[in-house]
């Protein structure tokens, strides 16, 4: 007894329209990157056996460059997290191996021509943890969960850049209340950077936001539209290989509302570039959002959760009034089987705030947004997405790599 169309062996479907292949698993795993070799784990030869039973159980197994690799933890919960991320997975099973003698030169080989072709298309580190942030459609409060999660990571002392690909319809730089031009050197464009205090450890280095949008561009929103020539994934093309980014924690990306060509533009850019699909608690908006998932899941990203915002508005009374509806953001949840992982209140701070150029973020006095933002900014932190450690197997790899310069050494 299986739910396994017939002819088919590995697939298994659920309520929503991906189903879990083999294929589905080795896309999401293109986006695991060994962070000290900076290589996706699929493209070093690190899968060695990858099988998905009828219930969804996914058995995958590592083969290390060194078994006693600090960093193999870091890489299973990796593995795990992308996988679980899929539609129909109902356990993650990872077993380590280690390479062959012959593997280890392969995957250093591979490694090596990635560093020195510079393969990375992008001026986005491969350790940079990438979230876009997508909803159905406009208005829903993408741009303010962008603007607002960005604060509040920066807060944590994290390094966090914020691209506003949303070209056309740009907000990032009135919401947080800059509007400085873009300059450059070298052909490679410098963002726009605040500098925001570190509010965990006012001892540690402060974090910083880096902020591009196409509103440092242009003179003012009309003028974006004579834009419109431009082909959309084009320009998000060049935000990502022109602007000089560096060695940044996060890189949350503003999307613009529509099709999936620019999802799918940045999946193959940015083979690590998760999802967080926002939405409000009205029932009707969830089709547009369901497809957008479905559109991130066909190019293999991994869909984090769901942001319900402008949730229930709760008066100073105590009193909370659900404006919006309610459940939207359940609903969406369990139809694309991803968490709902925070819901943002109404709240008038939320709007002032970003007309004013200061996100509700900055003032966490114990309002409600505010507070859920800073939450938020927790579970991607220290759960959901967090931060790449480096500090790892380096000094075994140069111990394998010189083992594989002089061959008398490598035969034990
Ligand atoms: N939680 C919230 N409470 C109150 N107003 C909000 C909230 N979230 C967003 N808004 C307001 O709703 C409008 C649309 O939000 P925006 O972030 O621009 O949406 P999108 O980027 O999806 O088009 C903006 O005026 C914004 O200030
Ligand atoms: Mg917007």
């Amino acid at each position: 007894m299986s739910t396994n169309e017939p002819g088919d062996e590995n697939f298994a479907r659920t309520g929503s329209s991906t189903p879990l292949t083999v294929e589905a698993v080795q896309g999401v795993l293109n986006g695991v990157i060994d962070p000290e070799l900076k290589v996706s784990i699929t493209e070093l030869g690190m899968v060695s056996e990858l099988l998905i039973s009828d219930l969804g159980v996914v058995t995958v197994e590592i083969a290390l460059t060194t078994a006693a690799c600090p960093l193999r933890y870091q890489i299973k919960r990796e593995v795990e997290s992308k996988i679980e991320g899929l539609p129909g997975v109902s356990e993650v099973i990872v077993k380590y191996g280690e390479m062959t003698a012959e593997q280890k030169t392969n995957a250093m080989e591979r490694a090596r021509f990635q560093a020195r072709e510079n393969a990375a298309p992008t001026e986005v580190s491969a350790t940079t943890r990438v979230l876009a942030i997508a909803s159905g459609k406009g208005g829903v409060g993408k741009s303010s969960v962008t603007v607002n999660l960005a604060y509040a990571l920066a807060a944590r002392g994290l390094k966090v850049g914020v691209l506003d690909a949303d070209i056309w319809g740009f907000s990032i730089p009135r919401m947080l209340g800059i509007n400085d031009r873009l300059s450059g050197t070298d052909g490679k464009i410098t963002p726009n950077h605040i500098s925001v205090p570190n509010r965990l450890d006012p001892d540690s280095p402060d974090g910083g936001l880096e902020v591009t949008s196409m509103g440092f561009l242009v003179e003012d929103e009309t003028s974006a539209l004579m834009w419109r020539g431009l082909i959309l994934t084009r320009a998000l093309e060049q935000f990502l290989t022109d602007v000089r980014w560096g060695e940044l924690d996060y890189l949350l990306i503003d999307m613009p509302p529509g099709t999936g060509d620019i999802q799918m533009a940045l999946a193959r850019m940015l083979p690590q570039a998760e999802m967080l699909v926002v939405t409000t608690p009205a029932k009707a908006a969830q089709k547009v959002a369901a497809r957008v998932a479905d559109m991130a899941r066909r190019s293999h990203m991994k869909v984090v959760g769901v942001v319900e915002n402008m949730s229930a508005f709760v008066a100073p009374t105590g009193e909370s009034y659900e404006l919006f509806g309610q459940g939207g953001g359940a609903t969406l949840a369990a139809e694309i089987d991803a968490p709902l992982i925070m819901q943002i209140p109404l709240e008038p701070a939320v709007s002032q705030g970003s007309d004013e150029g200061r996100p509700a973020a900055q003032s966490d006095l114990g309002a409600p947004a505010a507070t859920a933002f800073h939450e938020l900014a927790r579970l991607v932190a220290t759960d959901l997405l967090p931060p790449l450690e480096m500090a790892g197997c380096t000094a075994r790899i140069l111990e394998i790599m010189a083992d594989a310069a002089s061959p008398k050494r490598a035969t034990p």
